[in-house]
Formats: C-alpha cells, sequence, structure tokens
C-alpha cells in the first residue's frame, strides 16, 4: 500500500494519540527498515528498544514459524513449556537469588506487577519514584511517572496517597522520603525516556542499602535498559547492585508483546492464585521469542558487540562534542543507550529531519536528546555510516 493511503487510513479510523512522522515502513532486514517504494533506512530506533536482533533475524524467524504452525496460544489455566523455558533461561541472566518471573505484555504491566508484589509483600502501602521517571501509562504506571505531563488530565486515576517523588541522584532526598510506609522504591539505572541521565553508582548503591536498611523493597525498572542494552544483562549489573525486583519488557522477546516481573522465591511467594494475572501473559509464541533472543544473544556473543561498538560510539560522540561545544551539550549513557543533548529541541528536530533525509532514522528522547537505541546487532560499519551522516547534521546547524 502507499504512504498517502496509509496516512489517509492512520488519520480517518485511529485514535490520534500518537504524533508520528512521515514515513511507514514495509519490511525489515539485519538492521535496516524499507519503505514502500524500497528505499533503505538505517535504524537506531529499533522500535524504541525493542528489535534487539534487528529485523528478519534468520533463526529468530525459524523459531517464530515453528511455533506458530503447532501452537501459539493457551490459557495460564494449564502448564506452558515455552514459559517454563523462558523463565528457566531467564534465571541464568539475573543476579542470585533473583530465579522466578511472572510474564504480562508490557512494561507497564510489568512494572504494576512488581508494585502489586512489592505492597502484598511488605503490607505497605506507599512506592517512592523519581522525577522525572518513566514507568508506563497505566494507572499504577502511570502514578510511579514523576511527569506532570504525563499525569495531567488523568489524576482521577492516580491515588495521590501512594506515590512519593524524589530526586534522581540525590540521596539524601531519599533518605529523608522513605518511612515505615514505604513498600518499594522503583528506580531505572539509566533514566531513557527523559533524555538518557544515569543513576551513579553511589546513589544506586546508596539507594539499595537504605531500602535494605527500612524493609522497601528495591525495583529497578530493566524495562529499557535491560536484556543487553547496557552491554550487561541489566543495567544493576552494570552499577553493582542486587534488586529485590526487576521488571523487562521492550528487548525481550525482540518484537513480540512481553513484560516480565522476576524476583526471589520469598518474594514471589506472595503472588498466590488469584492475585494477579493476565489473559495472553507468556503465551507459546512470545515466550518461544524470548528463549530465541536469549539463546542468540549468547551465541553471538551480543553483549560484546554492544560493548565494544558502544564505547568506540562514545569515544566518537565526545570528538564530535569537542568540535561543536556550542552545539552538543552533553553526551551521555553507555553501550547501546546512548544520549545526545543538542543546544535546543528545534535543533534536535532539525538533526533528526536532516538524518531521515539520509536514510538514518534516530528517536529525540524528551525534545532535545537525540536517543541513539539501536539493535544489539549493530556493527563497527554501521555506527560509521551513522557518524558520517550525524556530523554532518550538527555541522549544518
Ligand atoms: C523504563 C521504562 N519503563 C516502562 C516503560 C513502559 O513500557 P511499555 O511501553 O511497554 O508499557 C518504558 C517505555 O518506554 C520504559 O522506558
Amino acid at each position: 500500500m502507499e504512504f498517502d493511503k496509509v496516512k489517509e487510513l492512520s488519520q480517518r479510523y485511529l485514535f490520534p494519540n500518537y504524533g508520528r512522522l512521515d514515513l511507514a515502513f514495509e519490511r525489515g532486514e539485519g538492521c535496516y527498515l524499507y519503505d514502500d517504494e524500497g528505499k533503505q533506512y538505517l535504524d537506531t530506533v529499533a522500535g524504541i528498544a525493542v528489535c534487539s536482533l534487528g529485523y528478519s533475524h534468520p533463526e529468530w524467524v525459524k523459531a517464530m514459524r515453528d511455533q506458530v504452525s503447532h501452537l501459539v496460544h493457551v490459557s495460564n489455566l494449564y502448564y506452558i513449556k515455552e514459559q517454563a523455558q523462558l523463565a528457566q533461561r531467564i534465571s541464568t541472566i539475573t543476579p542470585e537469588p533473583i530465579t522466578r518471573t511472572l510474564f504480562c505484555n508490557s512494561g507497564a504491566e510489568a512494572n504494576e506487577g512488581a508494585m502489586k508484589t512489592a505492597v502484598r509483600y511488605t503490607g505497605r502501602t506507599k512506592i517512592m519514584s523519581a522525577l522525572n521517571g518513566f514507568h508506563g501509562r497505566t494507572s499504577a504506571a502511570m502514578g510511579a511517572t514523576g511527569q506532570k505531563n504525563i499525569q495531567n488530565s488523568f489524576e482521577a486515576l492516580i491515588n495521590k496517597d501512594a506515590y512519593v517523588y524524589y530526586t534522581f541522584n540525590d540521596l539524601e532526598d531519599v533518605k529523608a522520603k522513605m518511612t515505615k510506609d514505604t513498600a518499594a522504591l522503583i528506580i531505572e539505572g539509566i533514566q531513557g525516556e527523559s533524555g538518557v541521565h544515569s543513576a551513579t553508582r553511589e546513589f544506586f548503591r546508596g539507594v539499595r542499602d537504605l531500602c535494605t536498611d527500612n524493609g522497601t523493597l528495591m525495583i529497578v525498572d530493566e524495562v529499557q535498559t535491560g536484556m543487553g542494552r547496557t552491554g550487561q544483562w541489566w543495567c544493576c549489573d552494570a552499577l553493582g547492585v542486587i534488586p529485590d525486583i526487576m521488571t523487562t519488557a521492550k528487548g525481550l522477546a525482540a518484537g513480540m508483546p512481553i513484560g516480565a516481573v522476576m524476583s526471589t522465591d520469598e518474594i514471589a511467594s506472595v503472588m498466590t492464585p488469584g492475585t494477579h494475572g493476565t489473559t495472553f501473559g507468556g503465551n507459546p509464541l512470545v515466550t518461544a521469542s524470548g528463549c530465541a533472543v536469549i539463546d542468540i544473544i549468547n551465541r553471538e556473543h551480543l553483549l560484546e558487540n554492544v560493548r565494544t561498538v558502544g564505547e568506540a560510539w562514545t569515544k566518537d560522540l565526545k570528538a564530535l562534542q569537542a568540535d561543536f561545544p556550542n552545539k552538543i551539550v552533553d553526551v551521555r549513557g553507555m553501550g547501546f543507550i546512548q544520549g545526545v543533548e543538542i543546544s535546543t529541541p528545534e535543533e534536535a528536530a532539525s538533526i533528526r529531519d536532516y538524518m531521515i533525509g539520509h536514510q538514518v532514522l534516530v528517536n529525540l528522547a524528551h525534545g532535545k536528546t537525540v536517543r541513539l537505541i539501536p539493535p544489539l546487532i549493530f556493527s563497527m560499519k554501521q555506527k560509521d555510516d551513522f557518524m558520517k551522516v550525524f556530523s554532518e547534521a550538527v555541522a549544518l546547524l
């Protein structure tokens, strides 16, 4: 179907809740997307940190074909082989003693599940979360998202008594606000949506200690940073902290809708039958996808790729910043979650548009940060191709 027709149908029949660029894609292969005219785009967005294996990875496609041909969905009324196998694989990559998983369909749902688990385990009523963090757009996840622009006009759906907001990277603020009512503190190791802001190791470890001392559960939201994006399986590995509960989604099934809550035997044990659940959660198709993703990341040494290419990318971006200090304000992040803050939102938008015009896709986070979150297979050569166009775009500002 031609682009104009896709746009016309979308504008006529869909809720207008997404701001969309004038692009639509027909297919993808590796780190490239192709539009209806066959035009090729190098993709550093990966469906917002989702398509960890890029597009149409042959082994993943085979696993999905096999699965579709024999079983896509059965209910959690029964045991599900692929779900059990994925939970087992996840236990091999989560830090001890986190060995159990609850599956759902998205990052927001995973965070809802994590908060419900914490409230039930502790018998407490409050959740602490960071200002400018992002945890999703369902009611409780939106409540935990300390951003007015996301909560605005939906306040009726948020229990204001439940949420206490702290300043990211300010341990004294966390200390002052944590009480014996605090069931959980939820945190991202790198705040992706708000522009790629990293927690310092001291802050993250300090939060871990405060939670332990207070009997508060530490929930690390690895929805965006997990599944290898930082060059470690989890950002909390990179920051040297073991949480009580972790959540993930995006990259776990490389494009199939999935979310997961992971925790210890003891904490998971409170979620008895009837406490939580979802019809689709962890169905055979999405969990077979997750198994293939973990196997391929291991077999193709993709964490190593993320570290090697990511480090070189940081160097290149910092060198560009040194050349254009008035245009590039900051370079942040690690591995394949990098943020390049540009002086103004207008300049950031003009970089994005220039790059699209030159067949490279980039995403802007919080208006003026160019966020690079490519597939984990992104190569050194593709990084160089990106840098060539990006340098031109910055020089033109
Ligand atoms: C850190 C984090 N948590 C939660 C979410 C929400 O995930 P989903 O959009 O799958 O509900 C996101 C999405 O961007 C995220 O980045």
